[in-house]
């Protein structure tokens, strides 16, 4: 098969559905069809992504400009539009982002272009030791162990074992103040929603993930909340955006999901 190059339009993209969904510029018609489509079913799914995409600029903020953090890893960045982590962090921050999918990585560097002090590599998000380790990583972080990771969003795309393998790993790798900015989805396991994200993703041969938050905790080992505790998006940044009761309690901004710094 040949190998898939950002401008290929032939197929739809995640990460440029996903821009398309917060409103981006980032996409070709293919994804802004697909992006219907995944409307049509989910219809609250654009506001839950986008009160997501606040929290996150929330985070780059917290970590960069309150905490002092100097370098920031992402994990499963997408594509880095839409008011991603290098549009809030303080200026001269070292950013590293990743992603597994080579198309979203490709389109990311190219949209990232010379931005300074950022950098997009291909990497699995369950596997951080590969990224760690990476010749050009090496080079930039030289020994540098303190650095806030993100992993923001994708969740439900890690099972049990491999959250733990990368708390573990990053826990290991990192100084005694490093962070772990972390978003937890849970799904109520008795919601028609839940089935029927559920059920999509299967037939796209993607299995999700969710469990409760005791189970979370125990897996994120041993890391541990700070104070702020894990807080839900409305919590977290506040709910911007009109929304109907039925539309608050899909996104998830009441118990279906939660942020969290987790630390030493
Ligand atoms: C919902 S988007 C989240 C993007 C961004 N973190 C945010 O919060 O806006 C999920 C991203 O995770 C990526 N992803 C899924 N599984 C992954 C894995 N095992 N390793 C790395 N990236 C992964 C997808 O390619 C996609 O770009």
């Amino acid at each position: 098969m040949p190998e898939r190059t950002i401008s290929d339009a032939s197929m739809p993209n995640a990460g440029r559905i996903y821009d398309y969904l917060l409103g981006g510029h980032h996409n070709f018609e293919i994804d802004r069809q697909a992006g219907d489509q995944v409307k049509e079913l989910f219809p609250f799914l654009p506001k839950k992504m986008r009160l997501s995409r606040w929290c996150l600029q929330d985070v780059a903020r917290t970590l960069t400009v309150e905490r002092g953090f100097e370098t920031i890893m992402d994990f499963a960045s997408g594509l880095p539009t839409m008011d991603h982590i290098h549009t809030a962090m303080a200026p001269g921050t070292t950013l590293i982002y990743s992603d597994h999918d080579p198309v979203t990585v490709e389109y990311g560097r190219e949209i990232l272009s010379d931005t300074p002090n950022v950098h997009y590599f291909q990497a699995d998000c369950r596997r951080p030791e590969e990224l760690l380790t990476r010749s050009e990583v090496k080079e930039i972080l030289g020994d540098n162990r303190h650095v806030a990771f993100v992993y923001w969003g994708v969740s439900m795309y890690i099972a049990d074992e491999d959250i733990a393998h990368v708390a573990r790993t990053l826990y290991d790798w990192s100084d005694d103040s490093s962070c772990l900015a972390f978003y937890l989805d849970i799904a109520d396991p008795e919601s028609p929603i839940t089935a029927k994200v559920i059920e999509v993703y299967r037939q796209m041969g993607e299995e999700l993930h969710f469990r409760p938050l005791d189970i979370f905790k125990e897996l994120a080992k041993p890391w541990h909340a700070d104070e702020l505790g894990y807080r839900a998006m409305d919590e977290w940044h506040g709910v911007e955006l009109a929304m109907s009761e039925e539309e608050l309690k899909a996104v998830g901004v009441r118990g279906s999901g939660y942020g969290v710094y987790l630390v030493k």
